[in-house]
Formats: C-alpha cells, sequence, structure tokens
C-alpha cells in the first residue's frame, strides 16, 4: 500500500456531467453550479467543453459560461479542447488550462471525434505546440482504458501506448479513462500499474465512470498504487453522447467520503459538496421536468 496523503479531486460535473443530459441546463445554471463548487474547497474544476456544437449542443455555451464564472486564485478552470479551433475559441475567452482528449479504443474514437487515434493526436498536435508558446498547461485524456462500447476488449498495451504519447507531447498529466465503467478493481490495477511503468505516476489520473457500481472500488485499488489524482462528477452526473449505455462519474460527495474515511486529505468541505450536489440535483429535475432548451 502507498497510499498518498492528499488526493486532488479534479471536478468534472459541469463538463462530463452536462454534456450528457437530455436537456441543455440552462447557462445560469451551469455558472451557478461552478460558483458554488469554487466556494468546496476543491482545487481544479474542469468548467465546459469547446468542441463542435453540432456534436455536443448541451456544452454550446462555453464561452459564456467561462467568461461568467468566477475565478477563484488558486483554483484551475480546465475545458475541453478538440482541436486548434476549440483552442482558439477557449483563448478568445482567457482559458488558461485544457484538456485534450483521444482514446485507446480506434472504434470509440471515431464515434466521438470523427478520426482515428493517430488523427486526433494529429489535430490536437498544434494545440500543444501553442500551448506551450502561450505559456497553457494541458492535460490529456486517454478514454476507453478498461474497454469499449463497440470493440469490446481493448489491450492494455494500447492505453499504455496512448498515454505515453500524450505525456511525451507535452501533457502535465494523463487521466484515464474507464468512459464505460466496465472495469474492475483487479483490471484496474493491472491497467494503471501497466501505464504507471511508462508514465511516471505522479503525472496519472484516474476517471471512473459508475455504470456498474464499480467505481469506488476501483479507485481505491487505484489508490493503493499510489495514484494521487481522481476525477470525479457532483451528485455523479455524467457520461459521454458517444458511448451508449454508460452512466454518471462516481460522485464526488462518495469519493470525499470515502478519501476521508481513509484519513486523506482533500482540502474540501464535504458539507457544502453535498449541498451543491442536491442543489444541482433539484435544478436537473426541474429542467428535464420542463425540458427546457431540448437537446438535438
Ligand atoms: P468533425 O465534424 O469531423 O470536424 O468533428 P470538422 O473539422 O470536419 O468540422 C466540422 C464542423 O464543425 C465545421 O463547421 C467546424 O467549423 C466545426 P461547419 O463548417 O460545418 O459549420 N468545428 C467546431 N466548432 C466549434 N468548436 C470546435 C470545432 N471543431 C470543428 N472546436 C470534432 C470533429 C472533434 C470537432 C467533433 O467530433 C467533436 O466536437 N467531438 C467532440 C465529442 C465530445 O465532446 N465528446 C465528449 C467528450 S470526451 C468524454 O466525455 C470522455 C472523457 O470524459 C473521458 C472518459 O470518460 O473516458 C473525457
Ligand atoms: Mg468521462
Amino acid at each position: 500500500m502507498s497510499l498518498s496523503r492528499h488526493v486532488r479531486i479534479v471536478e468534472v460535473g459541469a463538463r462530463d456531467g452536462l454534456q450528457n443530459e437530455k436537456v441543455v441546463v440552462p447557462t445560469a445554471v451551469k455558472i451557478e453550479l461552478i460558483d458554488r463548487l469554487s466556494d468546496t474547497g476543491l482545487q481544479s474544476i474542469e468548467a465546459t467543453s469547446f468542441v463542435s456544437p453540432k456534436w455536443v449542443p448541451q456544452l454550446a455555451d462555453a464561452a459564456g459560461v467561462y467568461s461568467a464564472i468566477q475565478k477563484k486564485p488558486g483554483v484551475r478552470y480546465p475545458v475541453l479542447v478538440p482541436n486548434l479551433q476549440g483552442y482558439d475559441r477557449a483563448r478568445a475567452v482567457g482559458v488558461t488550462e485544457v484538456a485534450v482528449f483521444t482514446a485507446a479504443s480506434e472504434a470509440f474514437n471515431r464515434k466521438n471525434t470523427n478520426a482515428s487515434i493517430d488523427e486526433s493526436i494529429d489535430r490536437f498536435a498544434p494545440v500543444l505546440e501553442r500551448a506551450r508558446n502561450d505559456g497553457i498547461a494541458v492535460r490529456g485524456y486517454v478514454s476507453t482504458v478498461l474497454g469499449c462500447p463497440y470493440q469490446g476488449d481493448v489491450p492494455v498495451a494500447d492505453v499504455v501506448r496512448v498515454a505515453k504519447r500524450l505525456h511525451d507531447m507535452g501533457c502535465y498529466e494523463v487521466s484515464l479513462g474507464d468512459t464505460i465503467g466496465i472495469g474492475t478493481p483487479a483490471k484496474a490495477r493491472a491497467m494503471l500499474a501497466a501505464v504507471a511503468e511508462r508514465v511516471p505516476m505522479s503525472a496519472l489520473a484516474v476517471h471512473f465512470h459508475d455504470t456498474r457500481g464499480q467505481a469506488l472500488a476501483n479507485i481505491l485499488a487505484c489508490l493503493e498504487l499510489g495514484v494521487a489524482v481522481v476525477d470525479s462528477s457532483v451528485s455523479g452526473a455524467g457520461g459521454c453522447p458517444y458511448a451508449h449505455g454508460a452512466t454518471g462519474n462516481v460522485a464526488s460527495e462518495d469519493l470525499v467520503y470515502m478519501l476521508h474515511g481513509l484519513g486523506l486529505a482533500t482540502g474540501i468541505d464535504l458539507d457544502k459538496l453535498v449541498a451543491t450536489g442536491r442543489w444541482l440535483s433539484a435544478q436537473l429535475a426541474r429542467d428535464n421536468g420542463s425540458k427546457v432548451g431540448k437537446a438535438a
């Protein structure tokens, strides 16, 4: 056991959570969500996504959201960008950290980004170059690290290869995503151990969806290997519109409860986080009930 004493949580609810809602959540609700999250002690809050609004209409208001949120000193607000166009849109509103994303499975990556893995990396190579010159931090995501909704099994060697490529290109951190929540602890541990042989553990994060109720168990298995950054989503919202059947991320409230129970520090006020999760659930129930701004 080599549990890190402090775990940094990357809160992805405003992006991974809201990108998968059936209705388009009003911009004002997104802004209030992020402002509330900023007051919980979280250090990283993924704010939104500058992808094609045709592909993800739920986050078409990315610029409006990012411009309006209160940026708390010491808190990072990364946003997803798939290409230089997304990077330029993000920079135009002052974004200081971006995340690029690809997958370990060719089939999923094509559904999600209309490109092979190599093509998606070619698209964001210029993003990394520009970011380096602009002093912008870049996080990287590898999806489908424990299985793919289209391809089925994903060889660990493919995960290792893609994660190492992102790290070598300049991603300061690579988040390993179980996009459809198919993994179990032994598989998660074996996958992380293999990646950590080629990418330093200090540059790795884990990202579990909770489709089959395995997320906390998988996270604990990975914490025991020494990972110290975990992605989660307040109230367990989330899913990828291009990974059918995938449900939300592990709930941030449950994760913080487990981490504090293990005696690990997060810097997060659990009561405030729980209140934010309840508030978000009420907003989503209301919006789903009224079908406000129904997504295409
Ligand atoms: P494409 O259609 O192949 O792109 O999409 P294109 O370059 O041919 O452009 C087509 C049109 O999109 C053009 O507009 C472009 O201007 C526009 P038109 O001429 O037709 O009017 N466009 C853009 N507009 C705004 N911002 C942009 C942008 N790029 C192109 N950045 C593309 C390729 C990658 C853009 C598209 O497939 C896309 O946006 N995909 C994103 C899908 C997505 O967001 N998925 C969810 C996030 S990933 C995830 O959830 C997994 C994760 O949580 C980890 C895990 O759980 O595993 C991170
Ligand atoms: Mg995800």
